[in-house]
């Protein structure tokens, strides 16, 4: 059933393997919606926990780390690292970003594995792997490709087809081959392993999938009933025969260890007790996972979606009196100048990169304006440079400008004393406070590339107001109807300001500034250490605390001393596009 205006609100965002950087269409698919939403949640009083980390374990780590010759904990920690500082620069307010590589993580997961056997739904069996006779070792998912059995694809991996979708198993693959040294001497092998069992979970996954899902997006939806509708899931392994990962916590075992995917999915419910701890109260993850008006979302790339949208369900229900997700808004695919981003074929804008030329909320715009919500889309410089001039600087940028330069000079920087307002006043304030029913509904439904058109909408609103009023020709001649067109404009910015800033968060803040208000209005990120028994990690740490803004139209004091603004953003040089292009072919 749907919640409506709940106290609290969780925010799962999918954990980033830590093998790579994050490039945008990571940024766009997974990272910047989920803290628009939190943003926009906490301005609105309501108590957001929005939590991830590094994905530390699996192929994809250790494949990088053999082609460097480094161990995969120096890998992990390299890119842990960059996260930390990426995603705290384009303002990521992550009330805990960690990684899985922790004793709180390993606890957890070792509690969900032996818990889930004790309730029936881990059974033990023996599996056929992969094994590469010539590298004389065996071959866990990504180390192998071949062909998809659903779909044909002729470069599936062994743990799924990103032309279907489709989670693998490695045996199911075609014309196997080993990634490591290109062969196909591959047999399959017997060994024992533990399994998910998710026929047993079929039914109540179906019954869960059935019930209240109006709000799901169709493509989520559609995929996952469909799988539970074929009654066709059968026993995952969630162990492999691989040396780096979590223990498996049974006598016997001590050669394997738990399958990525496997504890991975857990760190949403681990860093939420973490999270519980580090702010001294360990047992408050319960108001967050056991409450069930308190709805969790989990925000994805659509690679991503079989893992949310039923097997970490399948795990919570096996598990038992946890909340299953609320909502799971995945997000479709960003591709750049025509084409799919790839990092092996270097085709990528990766997050340090862009952020080492650019400021954060050109990025956050161009993302959301144009988010891959329902349909791929394709990101190209020229569109980049294009909506930065004309719609961030244009439009939104030299509206707070003229008010607040108009006013900073005319009016002894003070915000002036309005006469009385007339229809038009009248009609600019109310159409803007409506802004913050109207956009709000939108970012809680998810729906933020609609949320940010409508507050741009509110902002040309504005625009047209003062190019109508003319206090600048008025001031001349009527000063008082001057100081209320100026007056209703700061008014107007003022709200905007809050209605804009889950999106764009410096810009809104540095307005905050100089429209003369105090404190912070977006809340402060750091990078943190933790100590915990045997070894200590870094995370990075959102802290509100004392922040100023609300989701409402409050009102904005005549006589306030505004401070000297400067531009919001920033005009770009037409030759950002060639530029920029050019270091991509080049990379
Ligand atoms: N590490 C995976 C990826 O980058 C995502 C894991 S999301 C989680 O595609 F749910 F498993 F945490
Ligand atoms: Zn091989």
């Amino acid at each position: 059933m749907a919640i409506t205006n709940p106290k609290k609100v969780l925010v799962c965002v999918a954990w980033p393997y830590a093998s790579g950087d994050r490039h945008l269409g990571h940024v766009a698919g997974a990272y910047l919606p989920p803290d628009i939403f939190a943003r926009y949640h906490r301005l609105a009083g309501r108590q957001v926990l929005m939590v991830s980390g590094s994905d530390t374990h699996g192929t994809p780590i250790t494949v990088r780390a053999e082609e460097e010759g480094v161990t995969p904990r120096e890998i992990v920690d390299r890119y842990h690292a960059h996260f930390l500082e990426n995603f705290r620069d384009l303002g990521l307010s992550f009330d805990l970003f960690t990684e899985t590589d922790t004793e709180n993580h390993w606890a957890v997961t070792h509690d969900m594995f032996l818990t889930l056997l004790r309730n029936g739904y881990i059974y033990r069996d023996t599996m056929r792997q992969l094994y590469c006779a010539d590298c004389q070792r065996w071959l866990p998912d990504r180390y192998v490709e071949g062909i998809c059995p659903y779909c044909g694809y002729s470069d599936a991996r062994g743990d799924q087809c990103d032309a279907c979708g489709r989670t693998l198993d490695a045996v199911e693959l075609g014309q196997p081959r080993c990634k490591i040294c290109g062969g196909s001497h591959i047999e399959v092998r017997e060994t024992e392993h533990f399994f998910l069992d998710l026929g047993k979970l079929n039914q109540p996954l179906l019954e869960w999938m059935r019930e209240g899902k109006e709000h799901w997006r169709p493509n989520v939806l559609n995929f996952a009933r469909q799988q539970l509708e074929s009654g066709e899931l059968r026993g995952r392994p969630i162990t492999r025969d691989i040396p780096w990962g979590i223990t498996i916590p049974v006598a016997g075992f001590e050669d394997k260890r738990i399958y990525v995917w496997f504890d991975a999915v857990i760190g949403y419910l681990s860093a939420t007790k973490e999270w519980a701890k580090i702010t001294g109260n360990p047992e408050a993850w319960r108001e967050w996972w056991q409450d069930p008006e308190v709805p969790a979302y989990y925000f994805i790339g659509k690679d991503n979606i079989p893992f949310h949208a039923i097997i970490w369900p399948g795990m919570l229900l096996g598990y038992g009196d946890l909340n299953l997700p609320y909502d799971v808004p995945a997000n479709e695919y960003l591709n750049v100048e025509g084409k799919k981003l790839s990092t092996s074929r270097h085709w990528v804008i990766e997050l340090p990169d862009y952020l080492s030329r650019y400021d954060p909320d050109p990025l956050r715009y161009m993302l959301t304006i144009n988010a891959p919500e329902t349909q791929d889309v394709n990101f190209t410089w020229e569109e980049f440079v294009r909506r930065n001039n004309e719609e961030l600087v244009a439009t939104w940028g030299n509206l707070a400008n003229r008010v607040l330069g108009f006013a900073y000079k005319r009016f002894a920087g003070r915000v002036p004393q309005p006469g009385e307002l007339d229809e038009m006043d009248k009609a600019l304030l109310a159409r803007v406070e409506a802004g913050f029913d109207s956009v709000g509904d939108l970012i809680a439904a998810c729906k933020f590339k609609a949320a940010l058109t409508e507050a741009m909408a509110l902002a040309r609103e504005a625009n047209r107001y003062l190019n109508e009023k003319e206090p600048w020709q008025k001031i001349k001649t009527d000063p008082q109807a001057a100081a209320t067109a100026i007056y209703v404009a700061l008014q107007a910015i003022d709200w905007l300001k809050v209605i804009f800033c889950p999106f764009l968060p410096f810009s809104s803040q540095r307005l905050h500034e100089y429209l003369g208000h105090e404190g912070s209005l977006i809340g402060r990120l750091a990078i943190e250490t933790i100590a915990e028994e045997t070894r200590s990690h870094q995370v990075l740490r959102y802290d509100g605390r004392g922040t100023v803004g609300r989701w409402a139209a409050e009102r904005l004091e005549p006589g306030q001393p505004l401070r000297q603004p400067q531009p919001l953003f920033h005009k770009l040089d037409e030759s950002v596009v060639d530029e920029e292009i050019a270091r991509m072919v080049g990379g």
